[in-house]
């Protein structure tokens, strides 16, 4: 069959490597994809969120399987639009339609769907202008610190946690006269839950469900967590922490009941769901969905997953799941991003990447990167994604931070406590 990935990144170079893999594959295209999917496809220049140009690219080249990595599209209905378009209609796309998509696309409908359906989570309100009278008695009500989300997508950037009780209403104020626009006409408060975080990944037909290994992510810029968020430094799965006993409270408490909502509000989701979690001493509580895979996440899930994947996305598309059962590798899987100076914040790019060897239990998944005048060149904020086998956290870790120290480009700079916790 002939697959497209939509997207850019190093979930969309993992998804790329797993689907090669599979012999049901005949024409594997990524649009526009990066420096490393093109030595696994055909990189087209596309705009995921343009559907027209998606459209006619799918018809030209007999399509059958849509992937899309990121959540935007979704969001913007890509789903929808590939459902309500005759030329289009057999053509698979994986991810939910936009109604599923809410899920990550609104905050303030994502609470309200987790108390509906009695999934643990942090008490909130939420604010508009016409209501914002009403924050100080619900800020006087919680405990420092202050969680505001802007309901809307922010680009990753729409949390903001603060101590003091005064700049969170000062926050509050900005975020509603469009510190991040219209995703900020609605904020989201809620209570701080103090734990540590984990994400577990579905992929789901509306009907049943798969659980993929759980991981943990790395999001602060600097050395113990500390510092800015970023969209992820590094990544780890197995996670220690997720022994059976918790794994299976998540199923019961929050993600059954996430199923079994979504089909009560009739919305057949098809993809794959992230649900975001804080373990607060033993219990999980869901902080937030995704409709998508995560990033790094992917880079360290995928490649424990033996199944051949186009088999695990076709029973998706068809409501056949129940049929698949997945096979994981017990080995440990970690992957340590390499960013561009500067990022999050300003950081250049193009620079010049060298000593892209490939290792033993090694892969180099390219974040941000382009590929010409026959070189690799960097070409966003997270360049590459250097995920390692190993029989232990140890290690993998120790794999992938040694090829993190060979590889090299002007500002490069990683994280070299990736697992510092979980050793
Ligand atoms: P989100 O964009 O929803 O993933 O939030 C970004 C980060 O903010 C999360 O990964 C958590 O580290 C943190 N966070 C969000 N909500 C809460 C909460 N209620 N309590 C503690 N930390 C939170
Ligand atoms: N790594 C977090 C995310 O993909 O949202």
């Amino acid at each position: 069959m002939n697959v497209l990935i939509l997207g850019s990144g190093g979930r969309e170079h993992a998804f790329a490597w797993k689907i090669a893999q599979s012999n049901k594959l005949k024409n594997l295209y990524i649009g526009p994809g990066n420096g490393g999917t093109r030595l696994l496809g055909v990189n087209v220049a596309l705009n995921p969120n343009d559907f027209i140009q998606v459209k006619e690219f799918v018809l030209n080249n007999q399509v059958n399987l849509v992937v899309v990595g990121p959540e935007d599209p979704l969001v913007n209905g890509i789903q929808d639009f590939f459902m309500n378009d005759n030329d289009l209609k057999s053509v698979h796309l994986i991810g939910p339609d936009k109604n599923g998509a809410l899920l990550e696309g609104s905050k303030e409908y994502a609470k309200g769907f987790m108390f509906k359906n009695k999934i643990p989570t942090a008490k909130y309100q939420s604010f508009t202008k016409n209501n914002v009278d009403q924050a100080n008695s619900f800020f006087e009500s919680l405990k420092p610190p202050y969680v505001l989300k802007a309901d809307g997508l922010a680009a990753g950037k729409g949390v903001i946690i603060l101590n003091d009780i005064n700049k969170a209403k000062a926050t509050l104020n900005e975020m509603l006269d469009g510190k991040f626009g219209q995703a900020s006409k609605i904020v989201v408060i809620e209570e701080f839950l103090k734990g540590i975080e984990v994400s577990v990944f579905v992929i789901t037909d509306g009907d049943t469900y798969k659980i993929l290994p759980e991981a943990k992510d790395y999001k602060k810029i600097g050395v113990g967590d500390t510092g800015l968020n970023t969209g992820g430094m590094g990544a780890i799965s197995p996670v220690p922490f997720v022994n059976n006993i918790f794994l299976n409270k998540v199923e019961e408490r929050i993600i059954k009941p996430t199923i079994e909502g979504l089909k009560k509000e009739n919305i057949e989701y098809k993809g794959f769901l992230f649900f975001g979690l804080m373990n607060v001493d033993g219990e999980p509580y869901l902080i937030e969905y995704n409709v998508r895979m995560g990033d790094p996440e992917t880079e360290v899930v995928f490649p424990r997953i033996k199944n051949d994947i186009l088999e695990l996305l076709i029973a998706t598309a068809n409501k056949e799941l129940g049929n698949i059962k997945l096979d994981i590798d017990d080995r440990t899987v970690c992957t340590v991003m390499l960013v561009s100076g500067g990022y999050p914040e300003a950081y250049e790019k193009n620079k010049a990447i060298s000593n892209l060897g490939n290792e033993p239990d090694n892969i180099v998944f390219h974040a941000g990167t382009k590929y010409e005048n026959n070189m690799y060149l960097t070409n966003g904020g997270r360049v590459l994604s250097v995920t390692s086998y190993g029989t232990n956290i140890e290690q993998s870790l120790n794999r992938s931070f040694q090829i993190a120290n060979k590889i090299s480009f002007e500002g490069k700079y990683f994280r070299n406590d990736i697992g510092f916790d979980l050793k």
